[in-house]
């Protein structure tokens, strides 16, 4: 996400400029209480102990660079870097398994680096912009690999740079976005694209998916298309993921409000547009110019259509992919899925928005292990739920709050402005202010750990916070204008991912301890010189409970960010607190998407848009190559499990 970055916060209630000196100094003040919550064992002692913040950090970082104290990282640690090229460790590789415009299907067209060819080239070919993706085993050494093509980067999908839109180039950017399945398949260690499998496929801005769940067949979604509101054309700005235990695929639909606009002048936009971020401006990509679908004058409920979840079976390749409107409508970034102890399928959803929210759907119905066919509808009915994180003294961990969003309940009524379920979910943002949910520092990625009993997100920055009524300064949201970004890591109450109620901490807080060595933009006490990083992104566990951190943050390795150098692969120890980078990626790029195979000794990672706004990257082929987002296969020289 950057090119066309759409994270401001769009319509809150309320948008002031407090006193935002006090709000720093209060938040230094922290400092001394703070790692008390990051870190429990060290932090909680030092705290205790009185000891100034200076202090603690450097008792930290002997512990860590005299001995590591993680049983469960046995890499060496790669230092920062601003090299055109991906760096892993010691005793590992990576190769490029599959790249934006490589061709899927044995008939289609090999890539052109002109930005000439047609859209029924693109059709054919890997999408741009990879991110999320799913590995679905087929056999040992055969899989499915499902993977977003999230956005296109006009200056090297187009020759004209953007400049010269055509009707086909629109259909050319629809056709690089959306989900590419792919089969891929292990010779001798090294996983490779088939390239004429027959599960090989291309979703686009354009193939016919079902509404399901309470919106389908509402007037919200009626449009002059459909009018029966049941079945939308095509998903796009396809961020993360997530998968079933039945076998299906989740693509997240994030920033679906840049593809709209209009030139119409006497369009006026409603408040519930607004606080989507849906205007007459579009982000850039001129669809309502050449498709009118997307002209917001003539088709104001085609956006509903957007901003959903969507389930896509990748073993069928001739499947309806499904829109799952009972996961609510923002800008999801991934849907981390948990079956509870008790059946009900739990999936937690993070709204990746300047001063939004997280959220958590729990199912209606339980799975039935002994007929999974039976479970495939089960994101079609349940409940949804926004967070309320609470904190004493704005201390860095505390309770919190899962705050139900049906209609009818905590004030989600008529008088309110909300008609019926269907409204709530589609104005989830405007539901979830209703019901008091805490605003964030941009909720990303969320990952459950293989225990099933903590979660975490990343949060990724938010310059806004602390200079907005509606983004006070919190215990979860610690930092004024927040550039470094943290991860908050909670523990239902009970083990029960159905339970209302959760305690929380700060699982780190990202920081430059040596432009910063006071106060909390140093980052928590297991950040240091050698680890540090700025907006973790993407995140998931492997089987063993590694924690993987993917970032999209500045590259400029100067003033606030200097020692980051490009966008990064860490990976931490929830037993330990330590961070150790694990990979680096080229110049311009941002690292985002993970897979493993079932054997955890390959891991798939996503390199998205490296020469972004033509910087000088020729990623990953070289020479003067024009630069391609790229997934890698990253193995270990003696094949052992990755990490470990
Ligand atoms: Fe597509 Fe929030 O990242
Ligand atoms: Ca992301
Ligand atoms: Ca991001």
């Amino acid at each position: 996400m950057s090119r066309f970055e759409t994270q401001d916060d769009q319509n809150h209630p309320v948008e002031t400029t407090p006193d935002f000196t006090r709000m720093i100094d209060r938040a230094m003040s922290r400092r001394q209480f703070m790692v008390a919550s990051s870190v429990a064992g060290l932090g909680a002692f030092v705290a205790a102990a009185g000891v100034t913040s200076g202090a603690m950090k450097a008792v930290a970082s002997e512990t860590i660079s005299g001995k590591s104290t993680s049983k469960k990282m046995g890499f060496k640690a790669v230092p920062a870097s601003t090299a055109d090229r991906i760096i892993v460790p010691e005793g590992y590789r990576s190769q490029v398994l599959v790249s934006w415009g490589d061709p899927l299907f044995a008939d289609a067209p090999a890539f052109d680096a002109s930005g000439n060819a047609h859209s029924e080239t693109q059709l054919r070919q890997f999408g741009d912009n990879n991110d999320g993706m799913s590995l679905f085993p087929l056999a040992d050494d055969r899989a499915l690999l499902a993977i977003n093509n999230e956005y296109t980067n006009y200056e090297y999908l187009f020759s004209h740079q953007g400049k010269l839109m055509t009707a086909d180039d629109v259909k050319k950017a629809q056709a690089a976005h959306g989900v590419s399945v792919l089969e891929i398949k292990r010779t001798d260690g090294s996983w490779q694209l088939v390239q004429n499998s027959r599960y090989n496929r291309r979703i686009t801005a354009n193939t016919p998916m079902e509404i399901t769940g309470p919106v389908s067949g509402h007037p919200l979604v009626q449009t002059e298309m459909d009018p029966e509101g049941k079945v939308a054309l095509g998903t796009f700005n396809n961020c993360a993921n997530g998968e079933t235990p039945w076998g299906t695929y989740l693509t997240c639909e994030e920033n679906f409000n840049g593809y709209f606009g209009t030139e119409q002048s006497d369009f006026v936009q409603s408040a519930d547009q607004k606080r989507y971020g849906i205007g007459a401006r579009d982000a850039g990509y001129q669809w309502h110019r050449f498709d009118s679908r997307f002209d917001l004058a003539r088709h104001p409920q085609e956006p509903h259509r957007f901003g959903w979840v969507v389930e896509i079976d990748p073993m069928d390749p001739t499947s309806t992919p499904k829109k799952r409107t009972a996961l609510g409508r923002f800008k999801h970034e991934n849907a981390a899925l948990t079956v509870n102890a008790d059946g009900h399928v739990v999936v937690y959803l993070g709204d990746d928005q300047r001063g939004e929210h997280l959220y958590k759907f729990v199912s209606k119905g339980k799975i039935d292990k002994t007929n999974p066919g039976a479970n495939r509808d089960l994101l079609e009915q349940g409940t949804l739920y926004v967070a309320r994180f609470d904190s004493q003294s704005d201390q860095l961990n505390g309770q919190g709050e899962w705050l139900e969003l049906t209609h009818g309940k905590n004030g989600l009524t008529q008088a309110n402005g909300f008609a019926d379920q269907a409204e709530v979910l589609t104005f989830a943002r405007r539901a979830a202010t209703q019901v008091g949910a805490t605003t964030m520092d941009r909720p990303e990625w969320v990952a459950v750990h293989p225990s099933g009993k903590s979660v975490c997100c990343t949060l990724t920055n938010n310059k806004h916070r602390g200079t907005k009524d509606n983004q006070p300064l919190d215990g979860v949201n610690p930092r004024a204008k927040n550039h470094y970004g943290q991860i908050v890591r909670w523990h239902p109450s009970g083990g029960d991912h159905r339970s209302a109620t959760f305690d929380w901490d700060l699982y780190l807080l990202a920081g430059n301890p040596v432009v910063h060595p006071d106060g909390l933009y140093g980052g928590s006490d297991h950040i240091n010189a050698d680890n540090m990083f700025n907006s973790p992104d993407g995140l998931g566990f492997d089987a063993d409970g590694r924690l993987w951190i993917q970032t999209d943050g500045k590259y400029s390795n100067a003033g606030d960010f200097a020692g980051m150098g490009n966008n990064q692969m860490l990976c931490s120890d929830p037993e330990t607190g330590e961070v150790r980078r694990f990979l680096t990626g080229p110049i311009a790029c941002e690292i985002t998407g993970l897979a493993f195979s079932p054997d955890y000794r390959t891991l798939f990672v996503g390199v998205q848009h490296p020469g972004e706004e033509l910087s000088p990257s020729h990623f990953p082929a070289g020479g003067d190559s024009k630069p391609r987002s790229s997934v890698m296969v990253i193995t270990r020289d003696d094949g052992g499990v990755i990490g470990a």
